[in-house]
């Protein structure tokens, strides 16, 4: 068994100086890998010696600069690197954050395979109206950031050397602005890492109670007040309906708030996040193949906590709290069945119609805490909550539902800009219909299989009252099999960007 302090925060305080930027010329530096963008059409450096460099990949008949192109010289002359990579991004009209990203990782996995060390990146100036030199630089540091991760905690050897220092070069400039960026990419980036290890770890490490101490361990060093409330204290607060789902489990339930909170602020948001720290469906037991992956069943507690913790680094200047319900959901002898019904925290009162609609059932509760307690100005719910959404959106878009048309707005900007996408459903009212329960106040899944992920958001928005609510359902995007310039297979960390990029644009 590994102990929680040997896997939290080893990234997170690795990465923390990973970045380094230069003010000398790329020419001059001595590095493995000097890496420069080249466009299909037009010039990427304003600096006339890097577009040389950039041009001389055109010298050869494989390398067009299209998406994805990338040519390798050795020994190039006039620098004092031992290599110059130069990867292709398209037209430069078309050229966004996302393509450079994806060139970012692409170098820092080229480093990693071929055991060198040292990199330097040198951010193009695009003429372009969507990318900056400042959107530009970001995203290559994002890029680097997240592709030097590899979730190899469980194997005995470890292969994956990370690499230590990153180079970025900026003229004087543009230097002290590209040291902030560095800084806030970093704080966000390793937000990211933390959150995809959490939801790598295997379900037998991260039960409820082991995944909310390893929560408060990660909050620890940062402005942020950790509260666990513990069985008793969630049954004080008659969150009766995480008591039910966590019933077949052997594991108690719990619940972790995160409270970041400026001596002076005015506006309140709060973040819930589905933990379910393994699906199985409970009575309603998952067929092999559905299972096999619902340890990722707690990407949106990872998410909201990771957003937390990078947002209270960043220094955030509103009160920012996280609310995050930890349960098990597991058959038993003790389990809740079908047809039960529980009062929740509201007092509202659901018929359970399926164990395996459990994600909504937990985050009843956590919406009614986080708006009984905290009297927000807006709250967003990040869950992996449906298949519904799945088959709807596939695994890379994640769906939005909201009662707030400027928040879902912000939302799907915000997804854009960081590339990890989000698209607006509906909540039509009379689909309502489909919960209705001919005993208890409401069933917790609709009368047939269509418009799951609908139903599902129409149950959550029960429990939302008047508070403008944002659910992001994440269940595709939050575990991958790794086809990416910059995510290996597993956990995502999808939604850690999104949310603080969302909450400083609020
Ligand atoms: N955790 C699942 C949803 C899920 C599916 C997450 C795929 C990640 C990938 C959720 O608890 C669930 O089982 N939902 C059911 C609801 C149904 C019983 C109404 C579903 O979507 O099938
Ligand atoms: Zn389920
Ligand atoms: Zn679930």
């Amino acid at each position: 068994m590994l102990r929680i302090s040997d896997f939290v925060l080893r990234i997170y305080y690795l990465g923390a100086l990973l970045i380094k930027i230069r003010t000398d010329h790329p020419a001059g530096i001595k590095t493995d890998l000097l890496v420069l963008v080249a466009c299909e059409d037009q010039a990427a450096y304003l600096d006339p010696q890097l577009q040389e460099l950039a041009d001389r990949a055109h010298d050869w008949p494989e390398f067009a600069g299209k998406s994805g192109d990338e040519l390798l010289i050795y020994e190039p002359q006039g620098v004092k690197s031992k290599r110059v990579l130069v990867l292709g991004v398209g037209k430069a009209d078309s050229a966004d954050r996302e393509e450079l990203r994806k060139a970012a990782g692409r170098a820092v996995n080229r480093v990693l395979k071929s055991s060198l060390t040292s990199l330097l990146f040198c951010i193009p100036e695009f003429k372009n109206e969507n990318i900056d030199r400042r959107a530009a630089a970001e995203a290559m540091m994002e890029g680097a950031v997240l592709a030097n991760y590899r979730f190899d905690l469980y194997k005995k050897e470890k292969r994956h050397k990370p690499i230590k220092t990153i180079l970025f070069y900026a003229d004087a400039d543009f230097a002290g602005r590209a040291r902030r960026l560095a800084e806030h990419a970093e704080i966000v980036c390793t937000g990211t890492l933390l959150a995809r290890d959490w939801v790598s770890m295997p379900p037998n490490d991260k039960r409820p109670a082991r995944f909310a101490r390893s929560i408060a361990k990660a909050a620890e060093k940062e402005p942020l007040e950790t509260v666990v409330l513990d069985t008793g204290d969630l049954k004080k607060n008659r969150m009766h309906a995480m008591m039910a789902v966590s019933a077949g489990s052997s594991s108690r339930p719990q619940m972790v708030v995160l409270d970041h909170r400026p001596r002076e602020y005015d506006k309140t948001v709060v973040l819930v996040g589905k933990g379910v720290t393994f699906d199985a469906g409970g009575i309603n037991l998952k067929p092999a193949g559905s299972m096999e992956s619902m340890k990722q069943d707690m990407a949106g507690a990872a998410a909201v906590a990771a957003a937390l913790i990078s947002a209270a680094r960043a220094g955030y200047g509103q009160r920012l709290v996280g609310v995050i319900p930890l349960v098990e959901n597991m058959p038993s002898g003790s389990a809740c069945r079908p047809g039960d019904i529980v009062k929740t925290a509201s007092g509202k009162t659901v018929e359970i119609g399926n164990t395996d609609a459990e994600g909504r059932m937990i985050l009843a509760d956590g919406l009614h805490y986080a708006i009984s307690q905290y009297n927000p100005d807006m709250i967003i719910d990040m869950a992996t909550l449906t298949g519904s959404c799945v088959v709807a959106l596939g695994e890379n878009i994640a769906g939005v539902f909201s009662t707030d048309e400027a928040l879902a707005g912000q939302i799907v900007v915000s997804g854009g800009k960081t590339h990890e996408r989000c698209w607006s459903m509906p909540m039509p009212e009379d689909y309502r219909e489909l919960l209705k329960s001919d005993f208890a106040d409401i069933k917790n899944v609709g009368k047939n299989r269509y418009a799951g992920a609908i139903a599902a958001a129409l149950f959550l928005s029960e429990f939302t009252g008047k508070t403008p609510w944002a659910h992001i359902d994440i269940a595709g995007p939050a575990y991958g099999s790794g086809g990416s310039d910059y995510c290996q297979p597993g956990g995502t960390g999808f939604g850690v960007r999104l949310l603080v990029d969302v909450i400083e644009n609020l």
